[in-house]
């Protein structure tokens, strides 16, 4: 039992609102899969552009671009060659500027990708350092070295690339450079003062183009530890995320954060950054959102937790106890460009990571998708929402390796490898040869049954998952604005469900596979599935779902 839009669009006037983003719903568009307007098969500027409407009447507060910079699309535009340039197959900069008129027009805020910590190895910089040979300081602005054995044949230590295989790659003449991602990825070394300078004026270009915001790629890695000391174990890959790494989470990255806070407050309108920082806890993630740093940083810890009450619970209060002494909002997550989409993540009973390749039961995961996403609009600080989970699309786990194109799946071993699954172009229309992604197919094939599950398939109908984002996001607005807080109250509750009280809203969502009778009042404003009234005051919560009630 959903319910129809209770406030208007968004309108302007509702985004000269102070402090914009601590509340904000952020809604990723991976461009070359969002929506084709030049029909070549690959998303693009044009496409966005076109369909910045669509995300107004959503009801989303910003868009965040992931990448749509010149690249040699060696890792999806991660790879940038020119950072004050759009790649030919995203547009120019002229639609770029188009883009953020538009969605400004349409009080929408728009944050594009910053990607700091490596090059493309097509950058400028790069190719001259190889070019200059050893001892040039362009070098100086990667990190360059010489091997280890006898004729330098070994790498300089023991790093892995996230992606598989070792982090450095040996050059013609001898030396080694690192990349914690492909090879087409050198790290700079933010040590360099050209690098930092650069930076600086990275930023600016962007925020003089009229941006609010940067999400800032590999945020924990931009300062490696002194001497780049060895990891020393053979499953490194395995302790990211849980132990400290002498090439993520330094501390020497904050300097780097303070220097750009400065150049944002320089402009009006309150612009924003928000980290893409994995560290091994939510007090190290804090650090990064320290009032002389960034703004937000994504809680991928949040991401990580299974459909379960006690571990959900547990990460909320572990997430909002760590943003409180530092004053910035929480931040909830739980799809992305890089991992599996939640709703397949959910269609199996037990946490299976975030690259998977099974299935699952679709329609278990569906469910708990959809009381998945309505628990997270509901808790304070921001929410992030990926493209397409709002039609509650399923990952691709199927696709042929013919057609994939993660770099990570051709590196043995690397951390990620299944990420096209979640990069396959949404579908729009019914009809067409890419269900009106565009009008020259698709760069990823798209699965018949999308077809189902298409912007136009779900809109009018009640019972989709659009209508229920939609439902939702109108309902934020109305009952969970400002005046709602930043803090939650739990009720006491059977086991499997969990529940809280913010404003005048009560959240109730039983994660167990059976009804749960709970006691309460009040009105049903949206909720996953169908949901009886309260009667008496008692609600029969049905299994693997989430209700928003008004007192
Ligand atoms: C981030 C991006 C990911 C990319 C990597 C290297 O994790 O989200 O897509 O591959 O950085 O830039």
């Amino acid at each position: 039992m959903t319910q129809q839009s209770e406030a208007p669009s968004p309108s302007v006037a509702d985004t000269v609102r102070r402090d914009w983003w601590r509340d904000a719903v952020i809604y990723q568009v991976y461009p070359r899969s969002f929506a084709d307007g030049n029909g070549d098969g690959m998303g693009d500027l044009q496409g966005v552009r076109d369909r910045l409407p669509y995300l107004r009447d959503l009801g989303v507060d910003a868009v965040w671009l992931s990448p749509f910079y010149a690249s040699p699309q060696a890792d999806a535009g991660y790879d940038v060659s020119d950072y004050r340039a759009i790649d030919p197959m995203f547009g120019t900069l002229h639609d770029a500027d188009g883009l953020i008129r538009d969605a400004h027009d349409l009080g929408l805020r728009v944050i594009v990708d910053l990607v700091p910590n490596h090059t493309s190895d097509q950058y400028d910089w790069f190719r001259r350092a190889l070019a200059e040979g050893p001892g040039s300081p362009l070098r100086e602005r990667y990190h360059f070295r010489d091997g280890k054995g006898e004729n330098g044949e070994l790498p300089p230590n023991d790093w892995d690339s996230i992606f598989g295989g070792p982090a450095w790659t040996r050059v013609a003449d001898g030396q080694w450079y690192l990349h914690l991602f492909a090879p087409e990825q050198p790290d700079l070394n933010w040590e360099n003062q050209a690098v930092r300078d650069e930076f600086r004026s990275i930023l600016r270009f962007w925020l003089d183009m009229g941006v609010d915001g940067f999400r800032i790629d590999v945020a924990h890695g931009l300062i490696k530890a002194d001497g780049l000391p060895d990891v020393g174990s053979a499953e490194q890959l395995k302790l990211l995320g849980n132990d400290s790494m002498p090439f993520f989470d330094q501390d020497g990255v904050h300097e780097i954060y303070r220097s750009w806070r400065q150049i944002l407050d320089e402009y009006d309108g309150e612009r924003i950054a928000v980290a893409e920082a994995w560290t091994p806890t939510v007090e190290r993630t804090a650090n990064y959102v320290r009032p002389d740093e960034l703004h937000q940083a994504f809680n991928f810890q949040y991401l990580g937790t299974h459909w379960d009450a006690d571990e959900l619970r547990a990460v909320i209060d572990v997430s909002l106890a760590a943003m409180e002494p530092v004053g910035a909002p929480a931040t909830w997550v739980l799809s992305n460009h890089d991992v599996t989409r939640h709703a397949t993540r959910f269609a199996h009973d037990v946490h299976l990571g975030t690259q998977l390749r099974e299935a699952g039961d679709r329609e278990l995961g569906l469910r708990r998708a959809r009381a998945a996403s309505l628990l997270m609009l509901a808790l304070p600080g921001s929410a992030y929402v990926y493209q397409g989970e709002e039609l509650g699309l399923p990952d691709v786990v199927d696709l042929p390796d013919e057609v994939r194109q993660d770099p990570s799946f051709f590196r043995a071993a690397g951390q990620d490898g299944f990420r096209d699954g979640c990069r396959v172009p949404i579908p729009w229309t019914r009809e067409g040869s890419s269900y009106g992604f565009g009008s020259g197919g698709s760069w990823l094939p798209q699965p018949a049954e999308w077809a189902g599950l298409s912007v136009e398939a779900q809109t009018g109908d009640p019972g989709s998952t659009l209508e229920l984002y939609r439902a939702a996001l109108a309902a934020r607005r109305v009952h969970l604005g400002p005046e709602a807080g930043e803090e939650l109250r739990w009720l006491q509750l059977p086991d499997g469900v969990l529940g809280f009280v913010r404003g005048d809203l009560v959240c109730l969502a039983n994660t167990t596979a059976a009804p749960v009778r709970i006691e309460t009042d009040g009105r049903v404003v949206v909720a996953s599935s169908a949901v009886p009234p309260v009667t008496a005051g008692l609600l029969d919560l049905p299994a693997d779902t989430t209700v928003w009630l008004a007192r």
